[in-house]
């Protein structure tokens, strides 16, 4: 089982202040005074997504349906199968919605691209995207978030609603996993 490298990659405060800025960029790229749906990509994205929905209730932004999917392309471990299957859909109807999608972190783009690609049949009034991380170093699709947190070196890193194994998601920072020798 690897370990995590002591010193964080990112700190609790450095993601917080983030999370305050992205707000920010969210908030003023939606039309005033319409409701945005939020919509998380589980199960990565609960830390962030929370955080995220309470700071752009700060900055005036009204908060519509929230609401979940699941997708999978990650078996155990590190490794991607790029394979992306829909494993629960949402439950709400996002035609005519402003929608804001969230993710923990971009990473190959295979996950994002996908729901993307199927959210925009549904015909939303907006569709934009927000992940806390990138690591473009690991993208293999033509894809681009709307609001990128932090890019980051190609590191498997965990804490804030990733994680390595199931483990670690509930570290208030991010680290990186040590490397197998
Ligand atoms: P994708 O490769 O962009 O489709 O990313 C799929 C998912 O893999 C992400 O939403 C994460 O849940 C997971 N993932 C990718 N990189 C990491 C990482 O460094 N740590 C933990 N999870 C990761
Ligand atoms: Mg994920």
């Amino acid at each position: 089982m690897p370990e995590l490298e002591a010193h964080p990659l990112l700190s609790e405060q450095q993601v917080n202040d983030k999370i305050v800025e992205l707000a920010c960029e969210i908030a003023s790229s939606f039309p005033e005074g319409e409701p945005v749906t939020v919509i998380g990509l589980l199960r990565g994205c609960f830390i962030f997504m929370a955080d995220l929905v309470r700071e752009l209730h700060r900055k005036g932004v009204i908060i519509g349906e929230v609401d979940f999917l699941i997708a999978s392309s990650y078996g155990g471990g590190t490794s991607s199968s790029g394979n992306v299957k829909i494993e629960r859909d949402v439950k709400h109807d996002i035609a005519g919605k402003h929608v804001l999608l969230v993710d923990d972190i971009l990473d190959t783009g295979a996950t994002l691209q996908k729901v993307i690609e199927l959210f925009k049949s549904r015909n939303p009034a907006t569709l934009k995207s927000c992940v806390l991380l990138e690591k473009p170093a690991r993208l293999e699709v033509d894809i681009k978030s709307d609001f990128v947190g932090f890019t980051i070196p190609n590191k498997f890193v965990v804490g804030c609603g990733l994680d390595y194994d199931q483990r670690y998601r509930e570290l208030p920072y991010i680290g990186i996993m040590k490397e197998d020798d």
